[in-house]
């Protein structure tokens, strides 16, 4: 089966974006943690990031015609701040079925109160915030069992 770990806006800028909030690791680090997790489990990885939000729906429309096939393990999805807007990422969701993790970073409910609110832990299997990037090697740990 296959793992979707999608990245939202600003993920690209991992490592140099607000160390002292994510940490120092790039995105490649985490893709790379991601594929060891994914290897030792037997499943194949489609990892990607996208500052817009358009494309993040086609790659969940994607994953809900694997999911259709019986071919997804889940989606991992940090939407960065489109978590706190969009419905349209939240109805994906809904109208694809595919199973959800909900990934942050930080710890979202430790921040700005404008980060309390999620369109997408509705719709999300689990929830994993304040790990750093640790979270999601753990996310494909869990989403493996799924
Ligand atoms: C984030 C938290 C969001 O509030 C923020 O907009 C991000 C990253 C995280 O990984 O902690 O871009 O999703």
């Amino acid at each position: 089966k296959t793992v979707f770990v999608l990245n939202g806006p600003n993920l690209n800028l991992l490592g140099t974006r607000e160390p002292q909030v994510y940490g120092a690791h790039t995105l490649a680090d985490v893709e790379q943690l991601c594929q060891v997790a994914c290897t030792r489990h037997g499943l194949a990885l489609r990892f990607h990031q996208s500052n817009h939000e358009g494309q993040l729906l086609d790659w969940i429309h994607e994953a809900g015609r694997l999911h259709a096939q019986g071919a997804l393990a889940g989606v991992i999805l940090n939407a960065g701040a489109y978590t706190h807007t969009s419905i349209a990422l939240m109805d994906a969701i809904k109208g694809t079925g595919v199973a959800l993790l909900e990934l942050h970073i930080s710890n979202v409910f430790a921040r700005e109160a404008f980060r309390h609110h999620s369109y997408l832990s509705p719709v999300a299997r689990a929830v994993v915030c304040g790990l750093g990037v640790q979270g999601y090697a753990l996310a494909v740990e869990a989403v493996a069992q799924w």
